[in-house]
């Protein structure tokens, strides 16, 4: 069915607004009021499961990343996180208690599929997260977890990620249930905490409307960027790099901040600006120190922080803020400047953010 544009200029900032409802849709009949998790539906046995192996590739590895911190945290089982082109290849370890998460948008994605093969070898039980009902994945994998995301046109993903985001946010907190590594109440309180997804989210889309001018004029001369962000913050900066060199063909490069003291920093000057996801709580402190040193040898900064952050100010050329929220929403709010200031930077340029050249929505080939 055709896929109209209503009031947006383009799709990307369509399916940018459309992330509330995806998350919505996504959470629905898994989820309920008291935020107690549901996810009979695939009909697994989680059990048994020692060990998860995540193979995904593009956004769907950035979604993969941010569910290997949450799982591990709650659920307390090793998490593997593995680009599919690699795993495909690479023999892999596991027997018939891996749990392998395969993440696709499209369910299409040749090196995905093909990861999935490679787990059949040691008899792992493949999970396919995927937001195409009847895909090739959902029949090559044991079960599936639909994402509710809507047909997503844009080439770059955006409300597909945040879908997957939440659908990983409730696979870790039924592991959680399953192997009792966290008290009743506190599982019903993260529950809670996620059904909040879409009212959070929104209200990231509402501060932040016609806030990113000054940001997008730090990248007009830009040659290149960084992306910098600690502990949940960093698959959320890989994301937010992705999607920029996606849109715009700057070059830039995601990289937890505490790791950009043995290389990027050396990129750092006027024209390399620095995007930085403070985070929060203990991460945040030495975020800011991080940030603080690219600042000191002349990187324009774009803080992404609370409201209330008046640390943001000091490291900042411009902070684009975003709403209090649960832990485990923040990256899905912290996503979405960086979807938004990708979306401006290229339209900035008159490129053609739904089709940027030389990408497919779905690769098909290997
Ligand atoms: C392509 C798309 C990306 C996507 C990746 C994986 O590279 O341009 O947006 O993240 O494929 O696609 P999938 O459908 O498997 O999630």
């Amino acid at each position: 069915e055709a896929v109209e544009l209503g009031v947006y200029e383009d799709f990307m900032m369509k399916e940018i607004h459309e992330q509330p409802e995806a998350l919505r849709a996504t959470l629905a009949g898994r989820l309920d009021a008291e935020g107690r998790v549901d996810l009979s539906e695939t009909g697994l046995d989680l059990r048994h499961v020692n060990r998860v192996v995540v193979v995904a590739c593009g956004t769907a590895l950035h979604a993969g990343l941010l569910g290997k911190g949450l799982i591990e945290r709650l659920a307390r089982l090793p998490v593997e996180v593995a680009v599919a082109s690699e795993y495909r290849y690479a023999d892999p370890v596991g027997d018939e208690n891996t749990l392998v998460v395969a993440i696709s948008q499209s369910g299409e994605t040749t090196d995905t599929l093909a990861a999935v093969e490679a787990a059949r070898y040691f008899g792992g039980k493949v999970l396919a997260v995927t937001n195409t009902r009847g895909s090739l994945i959902t029949r090559e994998a044991d079960a599936v977890l639909l994402t509710e995301a809507g047909p997503e046109i844009c080439v770059a993903s955006t409300k597909a990620f945040a879908a997957q985001v939440a659908a990983l946010d409730l696979l870790a907190l039924e592991l959680a249930r399953v192997r009792g590594t966290v008290s009743d109440d506190e599982l019903l309180s993260l529950g809670r905490d996620l059904r909040r997804a879409p009212e959070k989210v929104a209200a990231a889309l509402a501060l932040l409307e016609g806030k990113t001018e000054a940001a997008v004029e730090l990248f007009e001369d830009a040659r290149c960027s960084l992306f910098l962000g600690r502990g949940p913050a960093f698959p959320v900066a890989l994301e937010g790099a992705l999607k920029l060199k996606e849109i715009s063909y700057i070059p830039s490069e995601g990289y937890a901040a505490g790791e950009m003291k043995h290389g990027p920093i050396a990129l750092v000057d006027e024209q390399c600006p620095v995007v930085a996801i403070l985070g929060e709580g203990v991460l945040r402190e030495k975020t800011l120190s991080n940030v603080e040193e690219t600042a000191a040898r002349g990187a324009n900064v774009v803080a992404i922080a609370r409201e209330d952050d008046a640390a943001a100010d000091r490291v900042g050329r411009v902070v684009l803020c975003v709403p209090d929220a649960p832990e485990i929403l923040r990256p899905l709010v912290w996503s979405v400047p960086l979807q938004l200031l990708a979306h401006d930077i290229a339209t900035d340029r008159g490129l053609d953010v739904d089709k940027p050249r030389n990408l497919a929505k779905s690769v098909t080939v290997e």
